[in-house]
């Protein structure tokens, strides 16, 4: 199983737990700080290599510090980095993250170097020998999307290699619209519940998923925090639940719920399992600080799935053909 990984790699500074910014000069003792290889792109990838797919990573990083820091943390996780283009003078994308006792984080983000991956930074045989394509990001990578990404995502698709992609930021006005040409080449579209509303200007989220489907995006799964992932496919409408574990800090639950996807998806499981399996890798993620947290391989993230309570195949009561029917919840 190969996968590669383009777009969004970023070093990621975590802190927890932060109640408050302290006023001045002022100073807080916390309890851990952690630095690690994150961003749609470079998260999952870690989390994939994790799980024992083999990853290679391209995307923009700086020719800093910063970004001999982030390639060495993808190595020791096996990532293979030579995709990453070094831009000189240019900083390596990076974001500081206060994570408040209840997991959650705000993100003070630095693109730096992010806009400025070019076409010749894409390896064409290296896509067209993979199995998947994650593009992690697409919507901040600058004039790349618009001017490389469909021909790189056709690429793959002529080559059979399955095309997923998720967003990094919160959807600006005119993404959807953006994004027209690119739609129709995404196999799997997985973005979080907030960037799927934005995006599509619908509050009902089958509506929305619906709204892209039409627009040409095959199957569309949409993470839903502690909720789990809604999955809308042509054969299926079904709300698959989240684990019910103590939360430490959620960063890159939607880039491990991703690798999770991929993993069962590459290893010929059905949608559902691969989508459990999603939300297996996302659970170990939120338990601990940082979007490499938890995962340990690809053995111990089954055992978690199919150790899920109440978990059974789902049937005719528990998964419908209808797109609009209400989201009937699987496990
Ligand atoms: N509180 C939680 N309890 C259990 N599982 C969770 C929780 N929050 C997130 N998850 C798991 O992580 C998955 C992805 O979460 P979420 O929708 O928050 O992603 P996201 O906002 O895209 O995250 P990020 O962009 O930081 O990677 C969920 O579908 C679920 O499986
Ligand atoms: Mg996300």
């Amino acid at each position: 199983m190969t996968v590669v990984c383009l777009g969004a790699h970023i070093l990621d500074v975590l802190g927890r737990p932060v109640t408050d910014i302290p006023s001045g000069q002022g100073r807080r003792v916390l309890d851990e700080i952690r630095v690690t290889a994150a961003g749609t792109a470079g998260g999952t990838a870690v989390d994939l290599a994790k799980l024992g797919v083999e990853v290679a990573s391209i995307g923009p990083v700086g020719d800093d510090t910063t970004g001999r820091l982030l390639r060495t943390l993808l190595a020791e996780h096996g990532v293979d980095t030579s995709g990453l283009a070094p831009r000189p003078g240019a900083a390596t994308p990076a974001t500081m993250l206060p994570v408040r006792p209840n997991g959650e984080r705000p993100a003070l983000h630095a693109p730096g170097a992010m806009g400025s991956l070019t076409a010749d930074d894409v390896d064409l045989d290296l896509v067209a020998a993979a199995d998947a394509l994650h593009v992690g990001g697409p919507d901040v990578l600058g004039a790349f999307t618009a001017e490389a990404l469909p021909g790189v995502l056709a690429h793959a698709r002529a080559h059979d290699t399955l095309v997923t992609t998720d967003l990094l930021s919160v959807p600006r006005p005119g993404l959807l619209d953006e994004f027209a040409n690119l739609w129709p080449l995404i196999d799997v579209f997985l973005p979080n519940d907030d960037q799927l509303r934005l995006l599509t200007g619908l509050d009902d989220l089958q509506d929305a998923a619906g709204l892209l489907r039409r627009a040409g995006v095959g199957t569309v799964i949409v993470t839903c925090g502690g909720d789990g992932a809604l999955v809308v496919s042509d054969a299926v409408v079904a709300l698959v639940p989240a684990h019910d574990v103590p939360v430490v800090d959620t960063t890159g639950c939607g880039d491990a719920f991703t690798a999770g996807y991929l993993t069962g998806r590459l290893r010929g499981e059905d949608l559902l399992d691969a989508v459990r399996l999603g939300n297996a890798a996302a659970a170990l993620v939120a338990g601990g600080l940082g979007s490499d947290a938890g995962i340990v391989d690809l053995s111990s993230t089954l055992d978690l799935r199919d150790r899920h309570v109440g978990r059974a195949p789902p049937g005719p009561d528990t998964v419908r053909r209808s797109a609009t029917a209400p989201a009937p919840e699987v496990d």
